[in-house]
């Protein structure tokens, strides 16, 4: 269990300085704490190396220029300053790590209009990666479905979730791991994942759209089908379909690929991690591990 003191000592990224994370102060008046008013991404690190750096960068534009700010950082500067916070964190046993980046609209009074000439908030956190669950793996875990109440535009990656949070505690308190939204009756992804079903041997998710996060993982297991000739789809999933399916599986970059066994207090198929899954999870771990 990670305790806030171990957060407090690695380093950390803040607008262009490397400082130890109980050092690091933002602003009281900063926009993402007042609203919310920025975005964020999530990178693993596998032995020591940013995974899918390119990708994860590429949606982290994109979610800035969807909100109107300007990307702050070249490619090239964010690859350097990320392995420098990486390399002063890792350790023995820290070659595995989680990265997150958030930028914000910067510090100004409270308005709801874009402040004039004020420098975005860049921050970025290493902390050893949280390994799953291997109760995950072993029996699966258990989703909720619910109604859908975000905004449309979740295909950027706003630092903005309390629908999201509201809808994982949900989750948890009804004894579930992640709570699947759906909008008119269909399934969109989960609250901190993407979400596939195998139907007759095919793999299947819905399609990118602003509904849905374009999760890295997501691409990445679609990829790995199509290397590996797996049947693979991206078609809009019923509740009904969903309920019917012989295996339902959860993706995100923390998670990597968790099966499903229980929907809605129901057994998924036999109730079991079904064979597909195992086999894309085999394919990634030897994805990542290459
Ligand atoms: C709402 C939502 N959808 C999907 C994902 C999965 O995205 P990725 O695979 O890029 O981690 C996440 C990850 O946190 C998420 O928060």
């Amino acid at each position: 269990m990670k305790t806030l003191s171990s957060y407090h000592d690695a380093t950390v990224y803040l607008n262009g300085e490397f400082v130890p994370a109980n050092e690091a102060k933002i602003s009281i008046f900063d926009r993402g704490f007042v609203f919310g008013d920025g975005v964020y991404e999530v990178i693993p690190v596998y032995n020591g190396k940013l995974f899918r750096l390119k990708q994860h960068l590429e949606r982290l534009d994109h979610s800035l220029i969807n909100i109107r700010i300007a990307p702050p950082l070249s490619h090239d500067k964010w690859e350097q300053r990320l392995t420098t916070l990486i390399a002063k964190n890792l350790s023995n046993n820290t070659k595995e790590q989680s990265l997150y980046i958030q930028i914000t609209r910067g510090v100004a009074p409270r308005d709801h209009k874009f402040p004039e000439k004020t420098p975005a908030t860049i921050v970025a956190v290493s902390h050893p990666f949280t390994v799953v669950d291997p109760n995950l793996l072993t029996q699966g875990a258990a989703a909720i479905t619910m109604e859908d109440l975000r905004w449309k535009c979740c295909n950027i990656k706003s630092i903005s979730l309390l629908a999201n949070i509201l809808a994982r505690q949900q989750a948890l308190d009804s004894h579930a791991d992640e709570a699947l939204f759906l909008r008119d009756n269909h399934l969109t992804e989960g609250a901190a994942s993407n979400v596939f079903i195998v139907e007759n041997r095919s793999i299947i998710t819905p399609p990118k759209s602003a509904e849905l996060l374009p999760g890295i993982t997501r691409d990445l297991v679609l990829e790995l089908a199509a290397k590996n000739n797996i049947a693979h789809l991206e078609e809009r999933i019923s509740l009904q379909r969903a309920q019917q399916a012989d295996e339902i599986w959860l993706t995100s970059s923390t998670k990597e690929i968790i099966p499903v066994t229980v929907l809605d207090d129901k057994s998924v198929a036999n109730g079991q991690p079904g064979p597909l899954w195992a086999r894309m999870l085999t394919l990634y771990q030897a994805f990542i591990h290459q």
